[in-house]
């Protein structure tokens, strides 16, 4: 449960209609980066349909964004399941007429070695980081193609460049995720269509959902946030969601117009030494 009386995101600005007319698509939109970035897309003017499996999280993002005087639906949404993309893709032509962004972004992992994995726990982080990117994109695409123009961007992490331990599925999906993002790019650049990733740090969001996936808010310990603002090496402390959601602002921004390929990490310098 979310504190009524603070704001979650005072690093979100009034907004400055950069995404004026547009409609985006965010999944994992009712925590953490994708509930901060789906709040600043309609900041910005977009109007967003907001993915999520689960919906206990409240406000729920649609109601968050609609006090906020936006504009924005509610799907609850399996990313790994094909007909759930589908649907988030025809949602947001039936309700706003149009799709702009995909915004890939829900995730998790599962802290054990390769070989303490069942087939039901490594096949779950594939499914979910890796192959619910493939089946939006599915989705979406053939809109992008029409109209001669759209916009991708999927979470990657700092753990697909860098090792962590007891983390193979993660850090295999996520490596994943930032060669498929060069790949795609190459693949619809011609086509109006750019493709990029965020690639965050440690970032104080309710993840940590193991598997099978927990409907908790955050259950991390005193002693692992300490270790985690650690790792950010530079700046010593965790990241905020807000700080993700700007990073993904630019890359769907006319802005970033140059801007296709690219895995922009978000760290507070995690990845700036050995
Ligand atoms: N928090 C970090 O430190 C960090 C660092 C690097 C990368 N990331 C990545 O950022 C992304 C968001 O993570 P977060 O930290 O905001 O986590 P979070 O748990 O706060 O939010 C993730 C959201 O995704 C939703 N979700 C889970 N499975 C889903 C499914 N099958 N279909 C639709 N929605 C689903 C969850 O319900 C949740 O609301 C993930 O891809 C994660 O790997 C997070």
């Amino acid at each position: 449960m979310v504190n009524a009386s603070v704001d979650e995101h005072p690093g979100l600005g009034k907004g400055l209609g950069r995404l004026q007319g547009r409609v985006g698509i965010v999944t994992g939109a009712n925590s953490g980066i994708g509930r901060a970035t789906a709040r600043l897309f309609a900041r910005e003017g977009a109007k967003v349909v907001c993915c999520d499996i689960q919906e206990t999280t409240t406000p729920r993002i649609d109601k968050l964004i609609e006090q906020d005087g936006g504009q924005a639906v509610f799907l609850q949404t399996d990313v790994t399941r094909q007909a759930d993309c589908d649907r988030m893709v025809s949602t947001a032509l039936e309700r706003f007429g149009d799709l702009d962004i995909l915004f890939n972004n829900a995730g998790g992992g599962v802290r054990k070695k390769i070989h303490e994995n069942t087939d039901d726990e490594w096949n779950f982080i594939i499914n979910l980081n890796l192959n619910a990117i493939f089946r939006g994109v599915r989705a979406a695409i053939p809109h992008f193609l029409k109209k001669g123009r759209g916009n991708i961007v999927n979470t990657a992490s700092t753990f697909g460049l860098l090792a962590s331990e007891e983390y193979p599925s993660y850090c295999a999906t996520k490596a994943a995720i930032i060669n498929l993002t060069r790949q795609m790019a190459l693949d619809y650049g011609t086509s109006g269509i750019r493709v990029n990733c965020v690639c965050p740090g440690a970032i104080a969001t309710p993840r940590f959902r193991g598997f099978p996936p927990q409907p908790t808010l955050d259950r991390a310990t005193e002693e692992q946030r300490a270790r985690m603002a650690a790792s950010n090496r530079a700046l010593l402390r965790m990241g905020r969601p807000e700080e993700i959601a700007y990073g993904v602002l630019f890359l769907v921004s006319d802005e970033a117009s140059f801007v296709t390929g690219h895995a922009l990490v978000i760290d507070g310098g995690q990845t700036i030494d050995a």
